[in-house]
């Protein structure tokens, strides 16, 4: 077994294990990949203030998401096609987040569906919903999402159409692989994977493919959005989502404060501030720098969660000391599945948890809930560089 230190550890091992269409799905931003790469580079911008000589024994991470107790404030984010990454990816992934105690969230663009992680995890996980034109099929994932107790809908606000990932196109993206000559030579270095995945069933996208109507290429991502996703999607039809689900709702995709406010008046549960890890909207600004505008806005009235950047517990620290109640992980765990598969996850997760509860330790804190805008520093240009 290698010895894994960080997450690029896992990243290299994904990058040999999986067939490169899918590795490059999940390694990708949308046309320049400008605000991908921000998305991490902002996060290194930022320093961490040390402190000594503080009794540092008694540490805890522990806190809630949406009032659920979580071991630490990470969850795992929903990512389409993860069972493409390894064999019943989402089941492997939801199994690991429950062992350690935090949220996992399940796509609806996933391969293992609804009711397939239900039943091989014991705990309540959280569903990610895309809004689709075909309402009886709306109505009808939102009653699966219930009927397998799912403890919160995670509604994706910033993906009603598909911002154009290059290598996705390039490599032919697909799920299951279509069998060219470029594929099937790049499959024949992966024996490994394709073992695996000729041992499950699971290879299409299993909570769509037999209930929606009207797709012309079921394997296709790019068209699945283009001919179901509701380019009308707006407060109205949020509400009405909300008030069908009638549990706990969690609003994805905030980048802006006067967003930030809608949601919060909306009455949601938490917002997710996030640019869909630099896929959607190429030239916006990072989610780590968005932050503090839309915490000072609104952090007194709705729980805020940030996505997009986070490969390290110092990342994670960075975000919780800018006002983030919690973090959500999307790349970092994937890499660790694609690596090795549940093991790889729990190794991601643990990773992060080291790092974010040593790091903690040195900037002289014991409780996560007391870190704050005093563990940083942040470059004073940030205030002002754009308006
Ligand atoms: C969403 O499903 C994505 O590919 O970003």
């Amino acid at each position: 077994m290698p010895v894994i230190t960080c997450i690029d550890d896992l990243k290299r091992m994904h990058r040999a294990r999986t067939p490169r269409m899918f590795y490059d799905y999940a390694e990708s931003g949308s046309y320049t990949e400008q605000t991908f790469r921000d998305n991490t580079t902002d996060f290194q911008q930022i320093r961490l203030r040390q402190k000594v000589a503080v009794d540092m024994s008694g540490r805890t991470l522990a806190s809630e998401m949406i009032g659920l107790p979580v071991s630490m404030p990470v969850g795992l984010a929903p990512v389409g096609l993860t069972g493409m990454q390894s064999a019943d990816g989402e089941i492997k992934a939801a199994r690991a987040a429950e062992k350690a105690g935090v949220p996992f969230c399940l796509s609806t663009m996933s391969i293992c569906s609804l009711e397939d992680v239900a039943a091989h995890t014991t705990q309540p996980f959280m569903f990610q919903l895309y809004v689709m034109k075909d309402q009886e099929f709306l109505e009808g994932i939102i009653a699966r999402a219930k009927a397998v107790n799912c403890s919160a809908l995670v509604l994706t606000l910033d993906l009603q159409i598909l911002g154009q990932r290059h290598k996705d196109l390039k490599n032919g993206l697909s799920a299951p692989p279509k069998l060219t000559a470029s594929s099937i030579a790049d499959l024949a270095t992966r024996w490994r994977w394709g073992i695996e995945m000729l041992q499950t069933k699971r290879r299409f996208f299993g909570n769509i493919v037999g209930h929606a109507k009207g797709v012309t290429d079921t394997a296709n991502l790019a068209s699945w959005t283009a001919e179901q996703f509701d380019p009308q999607l707006d407060w109205t039809k949020i509400a009405r989502i909300r008030d069908l689900w009638g549990g706990k709702l969690i609003l994805k995709g905030i980048l802006d404060a006067d967003d930030a406010r809608i949601a919060a008046d909306f009455g949601a549960d938490a917002i997710v501030v996030s640019n869909h890890g630099g896929r959607q909207l190429d030239g916006a600004l990072s989610s780590i720098r968005m932050l503090p505008e839309i915490v000072a806005a609104v952090g007194d009235r709705v729980e805020i969660h940030l996505d997009s950047g986070i490969r390290s517990g110092q990342d994670v620290l960075k975000a919780i000391a800018l006002g983030a109640h919690a973090t959500w992980i999307g790349r970092a765990y994937i890499h660790g599945l694609g690596a090795m598969g549940e093991a790889g996850v729990t190794a991601a997760i643990e990773v992060i948890r080291k790092e974010l509860d040593v790091s903690m330790a040195l900037c002289g804190e014991r409780d996560i809930g007391n870190v704050g805008r005093h563990n940083v520093l942040v470059p004073t240009e940030w205030a002002t560089a754009y308006a």
